[in-house]
């Protein structure tokens, strides 16, 4: 990926001494985004396939198989929007303005153990996840569950402060009950109820008139169900085969 910092902050590894490496190995670690999607392959089309699409559709899953770069996808898309910092290559949906968002799993443990781990780091290494150590202003503990975070404010590029909430399905439909979100990313699939509930979030809010949106990316465990099949009979690839021509 062009990351818009690389030129700037890169120098020369066998240049540095001892300290100064140190410094750039931990200042790395903590822009782990800039090493997601290069824009010289062609490995993540599918990927940056469906970041695209989020220039037109409110709801979007990315259904495949396990290690396919689900969550990878959603915790990519859920920190450029955090964060304002889209890459150079994006041609996706922008906020210009700090948001509001939750990201989901099935439950507390679950979301602890994969979502924060992804995006915010081990628990004793805060800030070195997707979303950059820099850009993290401060967290909220989650009670309950230990090592849990609740919250995390994220600075934007605006100069705002987006919000992220970290929620888990086990808590049923009524956790979903809220204030707008803009964006709500669910890694594992959801009931239909707390979809449904989850999608009331993002019908209006703040700062654009298109609403908020939905990223969702799952495997299909559990084969056909109704958020399943709402997704593949409103699908794209869905389209019935163009008729041949008869010349
Ligand atoms: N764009 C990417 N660049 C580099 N590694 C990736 C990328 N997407 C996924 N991976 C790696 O592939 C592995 C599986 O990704 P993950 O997102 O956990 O898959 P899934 O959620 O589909 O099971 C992880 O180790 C992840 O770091
Ligand atoms: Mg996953």
């Amino acid at each position: 990926m062009k990351s818009q910092d690389s030129s700037k902050h890169s120098p020369k590894l066998e240049e540095l001494t001892e300290p100064e490496l140190d410094w750039e190995i931990q200042r790395r670690n903590r822009r782990k985004i800039n090493r997601y999607y290069p824009d010289t392959g062609q490995l993540y089309r599918k990927h940056l396939s469906f970041f695209r699409a989020s220039a037109q559709h409110r709801e979007r899953l990315l259904m495949a198989g396990n290690r396919c770069g689900k969550t990878t996808a959603g915790a990519y898309e859920m920190t450029v929007h955090l964060t304002g910092q889209y890459p150079d290559w994006w041609e996706g949906r922008r906020f210009t303005t700090a948001i509001d968002a939750w990201a989901a799993g099935d439950t507390s443990k679950t979301v602890r153990d994969i979502l924060q781990h992804e995006l915010l780091g081990p628990t004793h290494a805060r800030g070195t996840g997707m979303i950059p150590g820099d850009a993290i202003v401060r967290m909220t503990n989650a009670r309950g569950v230990a090592d849990a975070v609740d919250r995390v404010f994220v600075r934007h590029v605006s100069g705002g402060v987006s919000v992220l909430g970290f929620k888990s399905y086990s808590e049923g439909r009524k956790n979903f009950q809220g204030t707008a979100k803009h964006v709500i990313w669910f890694d594992e699939e959801p009931s239909i109820e707390v979809y449904t509930e989850a999608l009331m979030r993002t019908m209006k809010v703040p700062g654009t008139d298109q609403g908020g949106m939905m990223i969702v990316t799952f495997t299909p465990l559990q084969g056909y169900t109704e958020v399943v099949t709402s997704f593949l009979e409103a699908s794209d690839d869905n389209a019935p085969p163009p008729v041949a021509s008869t010349q």
